[in-house]
């Protein structure tokens, strides 16, 4: 069965009845108010889509030099946005807000993960992005340099981003889960001349390393192009330390307050970020400065109907992209006040989002339907950790994003978090897209638990069949983006050909964006439902995995053979990874098959991350092959699932291996 055709199937096995308008009281002072004002700014985005841009990049954005033309199409799907405008992208976050009346309110709480907490003023983080800056290019780092950020969340990690902007370095942040050897790939890359890391990391009570990590990458070879590793001290725990190395503090300590920024052109790149794609290697997504800032700060208004009093809470990592849109840049563009939280949700128990909310008096909250799931649960069993032993009457609004959020979790939500107040911005979008890409308004857009319900304006997602032709509603097939939007990808770094590629196929004419997620149309209300990945990405977590790189890092052991990953749902992580592997040596059984796992999934964690590691391994003298020995993934998803396979199965070269693969360890 198709992609497409499981689309239908979900469609037509399930729908959902459930509608909740916004709550009057929550239109009436909404940015967005309304289905007309929606309507009308969808309007207005067709009939001049140049002027509507350009309109809104004027009034959003400062420009140092004012740009002459938005879209330019002449090098499609190179598509460029207000590219002779100058800019920069720390200036338009920060220095704006010295002369606003910004100056002296909090930019940042910073929630440790231990519980204390602490605020930088706009005036103060502008103060300390400058001294980074200018630490940074005491360095030598350049416009148009490189630099790795392996950072903790942290104040530091924020600046750390907003330094390179500032001097028009390009940064790439490393999510601090990722292994050595995933460092060292996107450090060789990239390219990259400079590594800001810190010492540990602290998560959950414990302290984890992170400059030692970054040691080990430069063992693995490769990382001569890096002069410098700054590091930022976090614990104090014990470093070792080289010529190369040089400490955040020192380096900052004489530094002068105000940094020039580097005046840049809007098609300068921010910032590349290593996203999983279908083969084995990390994409490196390249955005923009002009069109991507002015993106994520409209829709922090637009979406999170930012107002100057919100408390704004997203719980994402700046290791993805969410932490880039809606912590590192969004929100500082838009002057909101916003949490950055450097712990995890169990710690020091369950109740530690909902604590947090009531202490910081949080107004908007934004987080990932795993984690709702996973608190779900805990309350479920800890009546004492449950939203409702908690004041959370300062919220008005929440939100969702990375994966599908199944209508239950949706109602949990809604209700006990929300106290059926709070509308629910359950935010489509990607690495690639930059900023949120369908979204209900909350003032505006009727909501059903599960659907993501309509585009933003400006945005021209639509459903089309393998061919490129449009789908009615309520047929499911391949989710596209019609037009261009300012905050998209710009290209693959270092492979322009695999950016056409992946995202521009030939097939769909070439210049219009294939987002690689499945969806279909309501037959009534033409929402859009995600329906899930159509190629072999997993989403594990709200993590973005290639099956392809599990499967390359397992065939990089020894021991292996062969190895086949597909994904299972996963009633907390949303998927599951599953691996079929083939030994080079026989098949073991029971306790050494165990023993062996355990060896693989340890083996994985160090290739990529711990996030990689296959939830389950399971062991066979070989894969279902066809005769011309291609992998029958389909037949593994049905055996990862414990389903019984009832298709034909003729075609396969070796039926019998299916028995063998059923059973779990
Ligand atoms: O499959 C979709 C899913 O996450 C993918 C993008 O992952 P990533 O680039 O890591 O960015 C995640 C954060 C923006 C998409 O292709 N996804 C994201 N948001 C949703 C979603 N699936 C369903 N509903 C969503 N709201």
């Amino acid at each position: 069965m198709s992609e497409i055709e499981s689309a239908n199937e979900t469609q037509t096995g399930k729908q959902e009845s459930r509608i909740f308008p916004p709550p009057a009281t929550f239109q009436a002072q909404a940015n967005v108010s309304g289905m007309d004002d929606y309507r009308a700014l969808c309007a207005a985005a067709q009939t001049d889509e140049q002027d509507f841009w350009c309109k809104l990049a004027r009034e959003q954005l400062q420009w140092h030099k004012p740009f002459t033309q938005g879209l330019d199409e002449s090098n499609a799907p190179f598509y460029t946005w207000f590219a002779d405008g100058e800019m920069n992208v720390s200036y338009n976050c920060l220095d704006v807000h010295l002369t606003n009346g910004n100056a002296d309110k909090t930019a940042i709480i910073f929630e440790a993960d231990d519980g204390t907490s602490s605020k930088i003023s706009y005036r103060e983080l502008h103060q300390k992005v400058s001294k980074f800056a200018n630490g940074l290019r005491s360095l030598g780092v350049k416009k148009g340099d490189r630099v790795i950020i392996y950072m903790p969340m942290s104040v530091e990690g924020v600046a750390a981003m907003q330094a390179c902007a500032r001097i028009g370095a390009t940064h790439s942040v490393v999510f601090g889960g990722f292994s050595a050897k995933s460092l060292q790939e996107r450090i060789i890359d990239a390219g990259a001349v400079a590594v800001i890391t810190s010492d540990y990391q602290v998560r959950g009570g414990k302290q984890l390393p992170l400059k030692a990590i970054v040691d080990e990458a430069f063992t693995l070879g490769g990382c001569e192009g890096i002069a410098n590793v700054v590091v930022y001290q976090r614990t104090g725990g014990q470093v070792h330390w080289s010529t190369r190395d040089i400490w955040l503090h020192e380096l900052t300590k004489d530094q002068p307050a105000d940094c020039e920024p580097e005046w840049v052109s809007a098609e300068h790149p921010l910032f590349i970020l290593y996203t999983s794609g279908s083969t084995g290697k990390p994409k490196g997504v390249q955005h923009s400065s002009g069109g991507y800032l002015l993106w994520t700060k409209l829709t922090m208004q637009w979406v999170f109907d930012l107002k100057p009093t919100d408390v704004f809470w997203c719980t994402a990592d700046i290791g993805w992209v969410t932490g880039h849109s809606y912590i590192a840049y969004g929100p500082l563009a838009a002057g909101a006040t916003q949490i950055v939280f450097e712990g995890i949700p169990t710690f020091p128990n369950a109740g530690r989002f909902w604590s947090t909310i009531e202490k910081h008096k949080t107004t908007i909250f934004y987080t990932a339907p795993t984690a709702i799931r996973s608190l779900i649960k805990a309350a479920d069993g800890d009546a004492t950790i449950h939203p409702n032993k908690f004041n959370l009457t300062s919220l008005r609004l929440l939100g969702s994003v990375g994966e599908p959020i199944n209508p239950e979790a949706w109602m949990w939500y809604y209700k006990n978090v929300g106290r059926d107040l709070c509308p629910i911005v359950d935010t489509f979008w990607q690495t690639e897209t930059g900023g949120i890409m369908m979204s209900p308004l909350p003032g505006a857009t009727p909501l059903v638990p599960g659907s993501c319900t309509l585009p933003l304006p400006g945005i021209a997602s639509a459903i089309v069949d393998e061919a490129g032709h449009d789908l009615p509603n309520g047929q499911g097939g391949l989710l596209v983006v019609k037009r261009p939007w300012p905050s998209m990808i710009r290209t693959i770094w270092n492979d322009p050909e695999r950016f056409k590629k992946s995202y521009f196929p030939e097939e769909l004419g070439g210049n219009i964006y294939l987002a690689g997620d499945g969806a279909i149309r309501n037959k009534e209300t033409g929402y859009f439902t995600i329906t899930g990945r159509i190629d072999d990405v997993l989403n594990v977590s709200g993590h973005r995995m290639g099956t392809m790189e599990i499967e390359s890092a397992l065939v990089a052991n020894p021991m292996v053979a062969e190895a086949a990953v597909v994904g299972r749902p996963d009633d907390t992580t949303g998927e599951a990874i599953c691996a079929f592997v083939v030994l080079k040596r026989s098949r073991p059984t029971g306790d050494e098959a165990r023993q062996i796992a355990i060896e693989l999934r340890n083996w994985v964690a160090k290739e990529i991350g711990p996030i990689a590691k296959p939830k389950e391994i399971r062991f066979g003298d070989n894969l279902p092959k066809t005769r011309s020995g291609k992998i029958m993934r389909r037949l593994l998803r049905i055996l990862a699932k414990g389903e019984v396979i009832t298709q034909d199965v003729s075609t396969l070269e070796n039926p019998a291996i299916l028995e063998q693969l059923k059973e779990a360890l």
